[in-house]
């Protein structure tokens, strides 16, 4: 089978290592599954990002539903990043993390009041709306708290973004955003509203998009939105276009993201506004692997399977979207033939695989396996289904690593229960 090795994970002496780090250290310490995040990746990435876009006025905005431990979060708000996030839960994260409230962005296609309300009250930098009757919403609770909302409205440019369905948004079927010329109409009301201060244009139009084309597409359609408003004398100070740059799962090369500047930069320049990206997966995908141990071996049938002590409700994606994770020993060994196998986890569900009839070296028990392409969308999912406590996640710093957050315990899984 093919190793995949990249800076943040690779093998020193047959043995898997983040950074420096000997996988086995960690494990003694946590015991498995275990998430386990590179921070030197996550800098790396986050500069490649401010790099390719630094001739242009732009903020990032890390989406924080990727990775919303609040030490990752912490890592990229220490380099200056502002956050994306999505409900009150993840706000208020982020602020633990000690964001800046002028550089959160509030998303979502749903809010409650209590959201609306938090928002305003930290005076974040701006509320995404994605309906008239949010907006009308947002100015009257604005209003009752005496505060002009900065407020940018999602358009959906109806734009396919090639991905798989569940993660697609910017399509006409997709519940996000609003056509062009409801938005068109909307921010025209704005002179109406007392209490609303429109900055923004936005977009988001999926995750896990491997062309650029897609992103330039629907630039375009909302360039024309931007300019027609400017004709009629609205200027916004934002042009935010989201999150979506796809990473590679398999090893597969993916665009660059200077590719993904040059051929972008010419059409957002033109905008003369300050343009916003929020990026989750990119920065933090390929940062973070789970390790497991396998608990058993067997052949059933004709069929191998290789039963390890992670689940679905500790990484979902494979269930929930048949989403690839590559998957390899922690430990090499020139001995071990591959087999044709299926790995599953130890929940009741035969929706719970990592991988199915997947080429992979024969495994026996108490060996580890990685999961590789955990750092986005991997603990964040997780859940306690089956009785299952989810497990801790440790950061690896250069040559020290911490437990960021432990294992939980069985009081957890019953607490506040009657
Ligand atoms: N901004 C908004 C408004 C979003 O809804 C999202 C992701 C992002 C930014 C960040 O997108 P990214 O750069 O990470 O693609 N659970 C799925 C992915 C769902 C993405 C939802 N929205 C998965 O595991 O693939």
């Amino acid at each position: 089978m093919e190793l995949i090795e990249s800076p943040a994970f690779s093998y020193k002496n047959n043995h898997l290592c983040c950074g420096n780090i000997p996988l086995r250290d960690i494990v003694k310490l946590t015991d498995t599954p275990v998430y386990i995040y590179n921070k030197q990746f996550f800098l790396d990435r986050y500069n490649e990002f401010k790099n390719a876009f630094k001739d242009l006025d732009n903020s990032i905005f890390f989406s924080i539903k990727s990775n919303f431990n609040i030490s990752v979060i912490k890592t990229f708000l220490d380099l200056g990043c502002g956050a994306d996030v999505n409900s009150q839960g993840e706000m208020y994260r982020a602020l633990k993390a000690g964001a800046n409230p002028d550089k959160l962005i509030l998303s979502g296609v749903g809010k409650t009041k209590d959201e609306i309300k938090y928002g305003l009250e930290h005076d974040i930098l701006m509320l995404k709306a994605e309906s008239e009757e949010e907006i009308l919403l947002i100015n009257d609770i604005a209003g009752n708290m005496n505060k002009t909302a900065r407020v940018g409205i999602r358009v959906n440019p109806n734009v396919d973004a090639q991905t798989h369905p569940y993660i697609s948004t910017g399509l006409m079927e997709n519940k996000f955003g609003l056509n062009t010329n409801e938005a068109i109409d909307l921010f025209r009301m704005g002179g109406r509203l007392k209490n609303i201060e429109f900055t923004a244009i936005d977009m988001h139009i999926g995750s896990q998009i491997i062309s650029i084309e897609p992103f330039a597409e629907a630039i375009d359609r909302l360039s024309e939105v931007y300019f027609n408003l400017q004709k009629n004398g609205i200027t916004l100070k934002h042009f935010d276009i989201g999150g979506g740059i796809g990473v590679s799962y398999k090893g597969e090369k993916i665009f660059s993201i200077n590719e993904f500047a040059s051929a972008l930069i010419p059409k957002l320049k033109k905008l003369n506004c300050k343009i916003l990206f929020e990026p989750g997966r990119f920065l933090t995908a390929n940062g973070g692997i789970l390790v497991s141990k396998v608990l058993f071996t067997k052949m059933n049938y004709d069929k191998n399977f290789i039963i390890t002590d992670a689940a679905m409700n500790d990484l979902l994606r494979p269930s929930m979207y048949n989403a690839y994770h590559h998957i390899q020993p922690v430990d090499l060994s020139p001995e071990r033939e591959d087999i044709n196998a299926d790995v599953v986890g130890p929940v009741c569900e035969s929706g719970d695989f990592f991988a199915k009839d997947r080429i992979i070296p024969k495994m026996k028990r108490e060996e580890y396996l990685a999961i590789l392409s955990c750092g986005s969308y991997g603990m964040v999912m997780s859940s306690n289904y089956n009785g299952r406590r989810r497990p801790p996640e440790v950061l690896v710093d250069n040559n020290s690593f911490r437990t960021i957050r432990s294992r939980e315990t069985y009081e957890h899984l019953i607490w506040d229960e009657k």
